[in-house]
């Protein structure tokens, strides 16, 4: 079974975002692990858990915001809301589904979470951090002034 693997596009050079992305996405190799396997019940267990570490992740992210005097931190946290209720929805109707059909879709919906959060909405916050130096993209150094 091939791993979902780490980009480097999915790098934000703040270690503690990136550590909390790095965890989501082990998690979401663990959703399609025990979808592989054919697992249902593992499949729920693990994307309970993706949401469960998103919040504390967003919660983590949202209090950087704060510090960094994030413009954007209000519609970064609707973004936060907005894909955790769909993320929630969604995963509720796998479990609805008959089991022939839910394999991929479990690796799919865990995977669309995940990319929803680092591509959708966090890679905005990484242009802010680039024009205002606290980031550089070129070696991912990051000062605080
Ligand atoms: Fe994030
Ligand atoms: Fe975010």
């Amino acid at each position: 079974m091939q791993k979902y693997e780490w980009q480097g596009i999915y790098e934000l050079s703040v270690p503690e975002l990136d550590g909390d992305h790095k965890t989501m996405l082990e998690i979401v190799n663990l959703v399609a692990q025990a979808a592989h396997a054919g697992n249902r019940e593992k499949c729920n267990k693990e994307l309970s858990r993706l949401l469960e570490f998103s919040l504390s992740h967003f919660s983590r992210e949202e209090q950087l915001f704060d510090a960094w005097g994030y413009g954007e931190a209000d519609v970064h946290r609707q973004h936060h809301a907005g894909i955790y209720q769909k993320a929630l929805d969604n995963f509720r109707k796998l479990d609805t589904l008959p089991e022939n059909e839910t394999n991929a879709r479990y690796c799919d919906e865990a995977l669309a979470y995940f990319i929803d959060e680092v591509i959708g909405g966090d890679m905005k916050i990484k242009s802010f951090l680039i024009e205002r130096g606290i980031a550089t993209p070129k070696d991912g150094m990051m000062s605080v002034s």
